[in-house]
């Protein structure tokens, strides 16, 4: 099943109002994702286990507290390169995530079929061991046609059956919603989306409307 979560903290939607803005500089652009990722990565937490655990503290006192269940078990994988800068946040949450990377470039040159879709690149893939006891986050800003994390999803699942994944972006679209729950449900996952705003539209060239523009170009000066 895919549960969509659009992260509403206040915090999230400045850094998001940031970075849509088209007068920001690229460094300023890249620090903003990089601050996005982070914080999207704390209210990602909501949505692990949580265990009781009894700590003492200095003052010889035991209490009891929580700590993550499953923190030993998140592998993040970033699209390359627009996924970069957010992963660098969401690692300061996800802290002892194992890392993989899929190089992967929509075909613009093709340009966009009739459906909204566009054929899919992959140039490099490098994944970690995937376990049946892992969380896999996928990280790529901007879910515009769904065309990309289709291919990235079908990549994951061919070698390795996760227990939760969970696909982090800026901004997605009703239609990139749709698109991977095609694959959510083909392969029965325990799904969710996280991102900031849903945007309704697509443009003639696949670009999100209103939007942010351009994500790789803009965080990494082109
Ligand atoms: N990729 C981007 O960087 N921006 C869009 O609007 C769509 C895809």
């Amino acid at each position: 099943m895919l549960k969509v979560r659009v992260l509403d903290h206040p915090y999230i939607q400045v850094v998001l109002t940031t970075l849509r803005d088209k007068n920001i500089r690229q460094i300023e652009f890249r620090k903003a994702m990089v601050r996005l990722g982070r914080a999207m990565g704390f209210e990602i937490t909501r949505d692990l286990e949580l265990e009781r655990v009894e700590v003492e503290t200095p003052l010889g006192v035991k209490t009891e507290g929580v700590r993550f269940k499953d923190m030993d078990k998140v592998v993040i994988i970033t699209v390359l390169r627009a996924g970069m800068p957010m992963t660098e946040g969401l690692i300061k949450i996800f802290y002892n995530a194992r890392q993989g990377v899929v190089s992967a470039r929509r075909v613009e040159e093709k340009g966009m079929r009739a459906d909204k879709t566009f054929d899919v690149e992959i140039t490099y893939v490098r994944l970690p061991k995937i376990s049946n006891e892992d969380t896999v986050i996928i990280v790529d800003p901007m879910l515009a046609t769904g065309s990309t994390i289709r291919e990235v999803l079908k990549i994951v699942l061919s070698k390795s059956r996760p227990r939760k994944v969970f696909v982090v972006g800026a901004i997605a679209t009703p239609l990139a919603i749709d698109r991977v729950r095609e694959v959510v449900e083909e392969y029965n996952l325990d799904a969710t989306i996280y991102t900031a705003a849903v945007d309704l539209t697509v443009n003639e060239k696949g670009y999100i409307v209103p939007g942010l523009g351009d994500a790789g170009d803009r965080a990494f000066g082109e």
